[in-house]
């Protein structure tokens, strides 16, 4: 047996493809390595959203080249790989930077693997693959995939056409594209056969899903959710990220009609004042958010409800952060990811006048987590005394504890007895920490 060791970086996208890389390299011979150390191939899957993110990647390259050095002179060289949304980005220039790297590839190539490894193999040079090919990549991937747990990820939806001017994902991933639907039902029913019971439907924009349904016509995700929802086995449905242009009624519907559907929503606003909106490309003003979140809370009034936020984009004043900080306290938030604007090459944002100094950036977010912190334990306490079903997961700390997770994607500890990973339990929450909940099983 050889062996492979996978490391992703960046979004639920690159978890998604980093285990689709795996299921093509079983076949080949190899099993998963538990470390780099160990493995006779090594991919970084990589991100490119963030100046740190991609940075990472370079140092954990200068290390794997040691590491290939070392191991070389007992003739047991690894293969080190480059995919993701670095490679995308940076192609050619990896390997000119640095030498170590044997093959480059991007998201809409990795179904070409096996067939770069051999022709690595065969020139002993590296090679560099980020053309986005004419057909489709799924296509090409494993129908069968092996055990994943009770939980799984399934891209439904790929790329993004909406080009907010910060942001590289349209440059990486390429041109919006979703998958048919009887593509995406035989991989939801593997799943299922391995014994996952709750799938989150992944995709850039997973929301603006389009795909080619049974029928012939062009399917919403909504309509996509029904349809998967009726298959025996799966519990509980989940779907992200979302923006808030494509947030249709049918989906909002969705939430009160379906049960399988849980009360959980990721919708990025990013900024809170329609000057920086408007910047940024996002096709929308601060009050349509607002008016959208009481659509989809009518619809669904116990929603947890989630985000992402950027501070410091070009030019934005205090008052234009103020805005931000104004929107969270209006929407209150069960969780969400901040981050400061990091200038990315090839992005308009990039190019503008006005980009904000970086103990300016510090200082906002600091000040913005502190107020989605307090809002997510306010989330948490809410929840303290009531009763839900949680689906568990994996061991927890203690000996016979497992933990779970709750319909709002909460983390929780409970004391099984006799109940096994793969069970659904009832519960009562008994005490919330700032990240976790623990409950008792109703007896
Ligand atoms: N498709 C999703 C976002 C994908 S990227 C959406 O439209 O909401 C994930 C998050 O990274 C974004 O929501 C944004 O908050 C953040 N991000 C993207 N580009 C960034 C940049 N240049 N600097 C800082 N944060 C960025
Ligand atoms: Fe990036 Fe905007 Fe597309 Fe989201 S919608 S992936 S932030 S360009
Ligand atoms: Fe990063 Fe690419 Fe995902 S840039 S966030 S890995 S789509």
């Amino acid at each position: 047996m050889k062996k492979v060791y996978i490391r992703s970086y960046g979004c639920q996208m690159n978890v998604y493809d980093s285990q689709r890389m795996g299921d093509l390299l079983g076949p080949l011979g190899y099993e998963a390595a538990a470390a780099p150390e160990d493995a006779d191939l090594i991919i970084l899957n990589t991100c490119h959203i963030r100046e740190k993110a991609a940075e990472k990647v370079y140092s954990e390259l200068g290390k794997l080249r040691y590491l290939k050095k070392r191991r070389a002179r007992n003739g047991n060289a690894p293969v080190i790989a480059v995919a993701g949304c670095v490679a995308q980005a940076e192609g050619e220039e990896i390997v000119r930077r640095e030498r170590a790297v044997d093959l480059v590839f991007g998201p809409q190539t990795y179904h070409r693997l096996p067939d770069l490894l051999k022709s690595h193999a065969l020139s002993g040079r590296p090679v560099v693959e980020t053309e986005f090919p004419p057909e489709d990549k799924f296509d090409h991937l494993t129908k069968t995939v092996p055990k994943r747990g009770v939980t799984a990820f399934l891209t439904v939806q790929e790329g993004c056409d909406k080009f907010c001017t910060f942001c590289v994902v349209p440059y990486t991933r390429g041109a919006e594209f979703s998958r048919p639907v009887t593509q995406i039902e035989t991989e939801a029913r593997a799943l299922v056969e391995g014994g996952v019971r709750e799938i989150t439907l992944l995709g850039q924009n997973v929301n603006a899903y389009h795909g080619l349904g049974t029928d012939g016509e062009v399917w919403s995700l909504a309509r996509l959710i029904t349809y998967l929802s009726r298959i025996d086995g799966i519990e509980r449905l989940r779907f992200t990220t979302s923006h808030p242009r494509d947030m249709s009624d049918d989906l909002i519907a969705a939430y009160a009609e379906n049960p399988k559907l849980m009360p959980y929503l990721h919708l990025p606003i990013q900024a809170g004042s329609d000057r920086i909106l408007k910047e940024m490309n996002r096709g929308h003003h601060s009050e349509d958010y607002l008016k959208l979140i009481a659509r989809i809370r009518d619809a669904c009034p116990d929603i947890a409800l989630s985000g992402d936020f950027i501070v410091g984009f070009p030019d934005e004043t205090e008052a234009d952060f103020e805005a931000t900080l104004a929107i969270i306290r209006e929407v209150r938030y069960a969780s969400a990811f901040s981050f400061k604007y990091s200038p990315r090459p090839g992005t308009p944002a990039a190019e503008m006048a006005g980009q904000v100094a970086d103990e300016v950036k510090s200082e906002r977010l600091a000040r913005l987590q502190a107020l989605l912190a307090s809002q997510q334990k306010a989330f948490n306490r809410g929840c303290l005394g009531r009763d839900m079903a949680i689906l568990l997961e994996k061991p927890g700390r203690h000996p016979g504890q497992l933990i779970g997770r709750s319909p709002y994607l909460q983390s929780v500890y409970i004391d099984a007895g006799t109940h096994a990973i793969g069970d659904m339990v009832n519960v009562t929450i008994d005490a919330v920490g700032s990240n976790s909940l623990s409950a008792h099983i109703h007896p």
